[in-house]
């Protein structure tokens, strides 16, 4: 098999080049279209799309073959470690692992070094992103300064970088519970989502991974299911006091779940995503992979990943996201305890993904409106489907073409993974940003 990248910026598309993508099984999950039809962009927009469209003449011609062709993949929680750990991950090679995996945008998290809490980073990222990155790229900007959780941050001056899509100190949980109440109405002011990790650190009490009988066999603090619903309750009832959006990261637990289902049900504007690793495997992952299957929050017990597959099921978790948390091999190749937390994850959303549509547990219109414009609505973003004059941001997807995931074979800069041998169905062969084919697989 053969894979081609290209950098938006290295391609010579001109505004009024048109691409026809025939023979595609048009599939978009917010109006619920599924059907053969053609797909028609002019530089970088949608130009048309339908049963009914011909392939303009003068056009490039795309033959899809038959497959999925579908709004762009998001991924609403990455990891690209750019400015200052350059050595784990950049943007350029986070976003290719990201385009090889069909996503078309992604955001990044705030714990860099120096932190997302200023207008200068802030700027350094949108214009390394310009210049280096396959997809597009949003951040979540630092809640506290520095992620220390003691003053806000600015948030009205780093919203109007524009690259800003919420805020979050993920890696760490914001435990002060005045500091969060403040998060909330200023975020409430500026439409944007509060994104919690969600952990009170005193219960975890540095716990490596998840508490039950794995972490009991291998002799090491287990993290408990209460330490992340305790932090969800409280922050459930800021909400409803002072209103605003709230996002959980990476639900992991059955208890939380069951919170957000509630707080749904009373109105509450409250949305959760959940990581494929969490929905996939359980705890007992670690016995195998050791610390490549350690992440906060931990792979927990089979009933907390059905529970997470029901919520996938009955629209309680409206997103998936991958939390990619790429480590070099030094901060991994340690004790279970002392290693350092994350897995990456963008190269295999959608196959991890697939698997629930495979095993007949969800649709694959749910799976993927779960990575489109479900995603696309938690960040306030006017992407992931498929509409006349929209961002031309493309998957085309082979839902039967087998992988078998080799860590050494990533193109992420870092290889943490638990899945290594793992067998999967169905994955990206082409994935088109702002009309511009960056990835291909043939
Ligand atoms: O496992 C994790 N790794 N969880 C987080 O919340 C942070 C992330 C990281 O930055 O490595």
């Amino acid at each position: 098999m053969k894979q081609t990248f290209h950098l938006p910026a290295e391609t010579t598309l001109k505004p009024k080049d048109r691409v026809a993508y025939i023979n595609a099984r048009l599939i978009d999950p917010e109006s619920g279209l599924d059907e053969k039809g053609v797909l028609v962009t002019e530089g970088e927009k949608i130009l048309e799309f339908g049963a009914k469209v011909k392939a303009p003449t003068g056009a490039e011609i795309v033959d899809c073959k038959g497959h999925v062709l579908c709004p762009g993949l998001i991924d609403i929680q990455v990891h690209f470690r750019e400015p200052g750990q350059e050595h784990k991950e950049t943007l350029h090679t986070g976003s290719k692992s990201a385009v090889a995996g069909g996503i078309t945008l992604v955001v990044c998290q705030p714990n860099t070094k120096p932190v997302l809490d200023s207008v200068q980073v802030l700027e350094f990222l949108k214009a390394r992103a310009k210049e280096t990155s396959y997809c597009h790229i949003r951040a979540y900007a630092a809640i506290s300064q520095g992620m220390k959780g003691e003053q806000l941050s600015d948030m009205v001056q780093l919203k109007n970088t524009g690259i800003v899509v919420g805020f979050t100190d993920d890696g760490l949980p914001v435990m002060n519970s005045l500091l969060m109440r403040r998060a909330f109405e200023y975020a409430r002011e500026l439409d944007l989502p509060i994104a919690q990790h969600a952990e009170d650190l005193v219960l975890s009490n540095k716990g490596c991974i998840n508490e039950g009988a794995v972490s009991t066999k291998l002799g090491v603090p287990g993290i408990p299911n209460v330490s992340e619903s305790v932090c969800v309750a409280r922050d459930l009832q800021l909400l409803e006091a002072f209103g605003g959006q709230y996002h959980v990261l990476h639900v992991s637990t059955k208890e939380v779940v069951e919170l957000i289902r509630a707080a749904r049900k009373k109105g509450l504007n409250v949305t959760g995503e959940a990581s494929p690793h969490h929905f996939t495997l359980t705890d007992k992952a670690v016995l195998e992979h050791g610390t490549n299957a350690k992440m906060n929050p931990p792979l927990r017990s089979e009933a907390d990943r059905l529970a997470l597959i029901e919520g996938l099921q009955d629209g309680t978790i409206t997103a998936i996201a991958t939390d990619h948390a790429p480590h070099d091999p030094e901060s991994k190749n340690q004790p279970l305890a002392s290693a350092t937390f994350g897995i990456v994850g963008v190269e295999f959303m959608l196959p991890l993904s697939l698997a629930l549509f495979h095993q007949k547990k969800l649709s694959l219109r749910d799976v993927l409106a779960k990575m489109t414009y479900q995603a696309a609505d938690i960040i306030k973003e006017k992407t992931g489907r498929l509409k006349k004059g929209a961002r031309a941001d493309l998957t085309l997807i082979d839902l039967n073409s087998s992988w078998t995931i080799k860590n050494s074979n990533l193109h992420s800069k870092s290889k943490n993974s638990p899945f290594d041998g793992t067998s999967t169905k169905g994955r990206a062969i082409r994935t088109v940003v702002s009309g511009k084919t960056v990835y291909t697989y043939t």
